[in-house]
């Protein structure tokens, strides 16, 4: 059977045949309980005919849809799915299994950690971003009076399953997103694996696995350290304090608002700028995270305003006290947390960083 990595907290299975244990799992801990089963419509034409595939006839599925989007990862959709759960008898003994990206997961994982004071969650990811971020870790959330995650809890899935061929439905955005939390995990922890991030053109289905493993080992060796994200866990947030403000505003001000992984990539960029500026990493470094992440996000446009930026900088739920925290890194593979810079320093590192992408190549 597949490659298994037991984190502390849930067992993640990879690979083609990780469905033979989700069959078994289903059959020897839920069968008599009622199992529901969260998509939105994408996840719902490309994966669930595959997932549903692999899984006897007898077992029968409650599907619940919600519309796909980020504006969605909302309180009114967390209604929404309490709603149809208890209308149709959820029970302490059901399960709520989460098919999708991160959006789904966040979503699925609060609502399942909240009805009926808490009721088993089981993810598995579809898009490359939560395949190497968020169905680990044990953060579910949603978004909340125009701020990132600002309603949550820490509920670790029963298990994951990751099954890397459900990323060739993706578009190109949503698969370059992933690419970017897996740029963010070596750049905190393994400059080795940087090295081979960087000087990659091209990432086929058939070496994804390991870049997705390497992921996941990265990330639990954080969360274990620090389940509850009070400490060293902040690691994780290199590029987020930046990315997180450039999210929430891009969502409440474009049509087109920037993915998750798109809006990391470009606080990467930006926070590497302020590492630079206050740990002292070196310049021949920050311009190898420039070039490579720049040239990966050609595509994107970004008119926004650095003093703009600053109110949702200082609104984010990862400062501590009145100031912005950072977790930034003095050399490719290591990182500090809990890092500070004065505005102008912040606003500077954004304005550079903004100035490589003001004009797209479509
Ligand atoms: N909990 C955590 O630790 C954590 C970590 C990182 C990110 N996140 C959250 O994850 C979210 C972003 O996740 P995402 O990038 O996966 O976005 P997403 O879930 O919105 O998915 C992106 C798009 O891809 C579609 N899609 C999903 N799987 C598909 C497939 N196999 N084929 C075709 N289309 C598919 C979706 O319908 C959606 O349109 C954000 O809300 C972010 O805050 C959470
Ligand atoms: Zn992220």
């Amino acid at each position: 059977m597949g490659t298994v990595l037991t984190s502390f907290f849930s067992e993640v299975r990879f690979g083609l045949d990780c469905f033979d244990h989700f069959k078994e799992l289903i059959n020897s801990t839920y069968v008599s309980g009622k199992k529901f089963i969260l998509v939105d419509e994408n996840t719902r034409k490309h994966c669930l005919p595959i997932l549903i595939q692999s899984l006897p006839e007898n077992i029968d599925f409650e599907v619940i849809e919600v519309p796909s989007g980020e504006e969605n990862k909302s309180l009114e959709t967390c209604q929404q799915i309490w709603k149809a759960l208890l209308e149709s008898g959820v029970g302490t003994n059901s399960v709520l299994i989460s098919v999708g990206g991160g959006m789904v997961g966040d979503l699925g994982g609060f609502v399942a950690s909240t009805i009926l004071r808490g009721i088993d969650h089981i993810q598995i990811p579809t898009t490359l971003l939560a395949m190497v971020d968020s169905s680990t870790g044990g953060k579910t959330g949603i978004n909340f009076s125009g701020l990132k995650n600002q309603i949550g809890t820490f509920i670790h899935p029963k298990a994951v399953y990751i099954y890397p061929q459900f990323t060739t439905t993706l578009t190109p955005r949503d698969f370059n997103s992933g690419l970017a939390e897996i740029a963010k995990h070596a750049l905190i922890a393994d400059a080795g694996m940087w090295n081979n991030f960087s000087s990659k053109v091209e990432f086929s289905s058939i070496d994804l696995l390991s870049w997705i493993k390497r992921s996941v080992e990265i990330k639990s060796s954080f969360v274990k350290r620090d389940e509850k994200d009070k400490a060293e866990r902040h690691a994780l947030n290199f590029g987020h304090t930046i990315g997180h403000a450039l999210e929430a505003y891009s969502i409440e001000h474009s049509k087109t608002p920037l993915r998750h992984g798109e809006a990391v990539a470009i606080g990467l960029i930006a926070e590497s700028y302020l590492s630079c500026s206050v740990l002292g990493l070196l310049h021949s470094q920050l311009m190898e995270i420039v070039n490579c992440l720049s040239k990966r996000f050609k595509y994107l446009s970004l008119a926004f305003s650095p003093e703009e930026l600053m109110k949702y900088i200082y609104a984010d739920k990862k400062n501590i006290g009145a100031r912005p925290n950072f977790s930034m890194i003095p050399e490719i593979g290591s990182v500090k947390i809990n890092q500070y810079a004065d505005d102008l320093i912040i606003m500077d590192s954004m304005k550079k960083t903004f100035d490589h992408f003001l004009s797209p190549v479509s």
